[in-house]
């Protein structure tokens, strides 16, 4: 065989965390409004939100959702969005804002989801107080003005927000409210200390990136009062045109996905923050959102320049295998780093880049919803050791027209909680399939789900919404070794059954 894995399900490399497998959700184009919350459709519930979406996310359990943003979070001041609302101009994406989904409303979706809400906090144009008010308003049972207007607008319990983040790339001369690291680290620690001072057993994080300098002062100063780090990647930027990347373009972007994990991970051992501070990736997604003439210094005022093109960031043609082999590159990748990534939210979760698109009429699941699918309902919690013995190489040409390397096979070994193996199998070639063989240590019978289209550029769409689907097979062998072939350019979960 021109592929083998060693699979040692006995050493644990770590047990990941579910949050890995975390959403995000922004106030941007269509992702909260004709996305998630339309109380207007005939398809919402008695809240509001797309009954298909809710049902949908459902399926996939994220253990954590972020919100309110990104760029539009850092001139976002939160008691616009509770009590009696506030119609605003939203400067980071010059679109009116009604602020009718605001904080209740968030809780109220991760109540449905039964999952972990994950507020961002306004470090632009925000301040240590208003921050901090804020974790009272969700936080505090009735004490002072801000835990008694959540009681006023209808929310006597507290809303117990557990996740905390303090601003939102603050170190990129796009954000609204850009900081110095040393701006930063001041703005940090103050805000740090006011929020905890409101809740201890909030946890927080903070935005970074993988820079030695802007992490070194923020850890240095306020250290002390984080739990997380956060970081962002975005790999494929669409452009002026939203030219995304071809299949091949976008393979070479899975070489050296551990890049920026890699650079926290040491600044943390070395600042001896190891064991305490945790990675959140959270904001994750193989392409950029196309919103052009939004983050440059000269903006339009004409709408059709910087409005109507946002458009296409539901064009589902765009989302191939490309965008599931991607992203299934990473989730493994955060699966090898479990131990230090804790974290991780794909962005954004509904329409724009999303996993789900939604129309007046239902929803489309992309390629990318079903990796999901697969990840979490297949894979187990422990992450085992899995040596790759052999593995064909491939070699692609990026999105600039050089050359790249890159191994043939993705792969993660996990164990159930059943004590059976999972183990997940990318074959990222386009035009080839991938034999592999694995010690099948006794098991003699084996399930393989494949997550494929015909081609490499299939997706999903209104009229054909199964073009990329999940399909089964069985597969027997004897004990000691199992035979698979992988089809070109699928994900696939390979689990021990007998
Ligand atoms: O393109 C969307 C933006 O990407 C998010 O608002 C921001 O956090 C990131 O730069």
């Amino acid at each position: 065989m021109k592929n083998s894995l060693i699979v040692n399900r006995e050493r644990c490399i770590g047990k990941r965390d579910k949050m890995i497998f975390g959403q995000f959700i922004e106030h941007f184009h269509r992702i909260i409004y004709d996305g998630i919350y339309c109380p207007s459709s005939s398809l919402s519930d008695e809240d509001g939100f797309r009954s298909d979406v809710i049902e949908a996310l459902c399926k996939i359990a994220p253990a954590i959702i972020r919100w309110p943003g990104g760029c539009f979070v850092s001139s976002y001041h939160w008691r616009d969005g509770v009590g009696e609302r506030r119609t605003l101009f939203d400067k980071a994406w010059r679109v009116e804002e009604d602020n009718s989904f605001g904080t209740d409303e968030f809780v109220k979706l991760c109540q449905k989801l039964n999952c972990e809400p994950y507020i961002c906090t306004n470090a632009g144009t925000g301040t240590a107080e208003e921050m901090s008010d804020w974790v009272e308003y969700c936080n505090l049972p009735c004490e002072g003005e801000n835990a008694k207007l959540r009681i006023k607008s209808g929310n006597k319990e507290p809303h117990n927000v557990h996740y905390w983040s303090i601003g939102n790339e603050n170190y990129g001369s796009w954000e609204i409210g850009a900081k110095t690291a040393d701006e930063w680290a001041l703005l940090v620690t103050e805000s740090a200390k006011m929020m905890k001072r409101v809740d201890p057993t909030i946890q927080l994080s903070a935005a970074a990136l993988s820079d030695v300098n802007w992490n070194l002062k923020l850890l240095e100063r306020a250290g002390d009062y984080l739990d997380w780090i956060s970081i962002h990647g975005y790999w494929d930027f669409p452009g002026a045109n939203n030219e995304c990347a071809s299949y091949e373009q976008a393979l070479a972007f899975t070489k050296n996905l551990d890049g920026a994990i890699k650079k926290v991970e040491g600044i943390l051992a070395a600042t001896g923050r190891s064991d305490k501070i945790k990675i959140a990736y959270d904001e994750w997604n193989l392409k950029g959102w196309y919103h052009p003439n939004s983050h440059t210094k000269h903006v339009p005022a004409d709408k059709e320049l910087y409005i109507t093109p946002r458009d296409k960031n539901d064009d589902n043609s765009k989302y191939t295998m490309a965008d599931a082999v991607f992203s299934a590159c990473f989730l493994n990748t955060l699966l090898r780093h479990c131990n230090s990534v804790r974290m991780a939210n794909y962005a954004p979760t509904v329409n724009g880049r999303g996993l789900v698109y939604v129309h007046d009429d239902g929803i489309v699941l992309r390629s990318t919803y079903h990796v999901f699918d697969m990840y979490i309902n297949l894979l187990g919690e422990e992450v085992v050791d899995l040596w790759v013995q052999k593995s064909e190489i491939t070699e692609v040409k990026d999105k600039w027209n050089n050359k790249v390397v890159i191994d043939k096979l993705d792969a993660v070994a996990t164990k159930c909680e059943d004590n059976t193996l999972a183990i997940a199998l990318v074959n990222k070639a386009e035009g080839e399939n991938a034999e592999v063989a694995i010690n099948a240590e006794g098991n003699k019978k084996w399930r393989l789900y494949t997550l494929n289209g015909e081609s490499a550029d299939s997706f999903n769409d209104v009229n054909h919404p199964d073009s990329v689907k999940i399909a089964e097979t069985e597969i027997e062998c004897d004990g000691e070794t199992v035979k698979v072939i992988l089809e070109p350019h699928s994900v696939n979960v390979l689990k021990a059954i007998e």
